[in-house]
């Protein structure tokens, strides 16, 4: 039986049907329409799919939505936009951080949640920080070095 779910994405309140075991990375893609995470493994074993869920790095795709009743939550369409990047998104396309894109979205919701924690990580910090997110493209070195600058770059912002 459904039942109402409803959370906040991106600071817009979002309120939908969901079956029990609906989880939370199908209801922000098919309920929400925010595309933005990816549905890999839907194991937890590519973090594809990684969302900040009352700031906490989620995997989406093992979380029943209804578990995140009243929630607050970030997903990649909250970080920034195609006219105004984030810093994490700036230094991800100055650096060709990217390369077919698809880990890219959990890659930078991953990175943001490291900067917030750690505003001046070290090389071994942003890959244990990434070590859940896999990207079958770049080789992880681009990627590193985006958020190394990314990092740098906030630190200039604030002087
Ligand atoms: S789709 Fe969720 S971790 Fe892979
Ligand atoms: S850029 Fe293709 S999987 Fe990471």
């Amino acid at each position: 039986m459904k039942s109402s779910v409803k959370l906040t994405v991106n600071g817009l309140e979002q309120e939908h049907q969901a079956e029990p075991r609906t989880s939370l990375l199908t209801f922000l893609r098919e309920q929400c329409g925010l595309t933005g995470s990816k549905r890999g493994c839907e194991e937890g074993e590519c973090g594809g799919c990684s969302v900040l869920l009352d700031g906490e790095l989620v995997t989406s795709c093992l979380i029943f939505a209804v578990e995140a009743q009243g929630a607050q939550l970030v997903t990649v369409e909250g970080l920034g936009t195609p006219h105004h990047l984030s810093p994490l998104q700036e230094a991800f396309a100055t650096d060709g951080a990217s390369q077919c894109g698809f880990c890219i979205p959990g890659m930078l919701l991953a990175a943001t949640n490291l900067l917030e924690r750690n505003p001046d990580p070290n090389e071994q910090d942003i890959r244990k920080a990434i070590s859940g997110n896999l990207c079958r493209c770049t080789g992880y070195d681009l990627i590193v070095a985006a958020i190394s600058m990314a990092a740098e770059l906030k630190k200039g912002a604030r002087g």
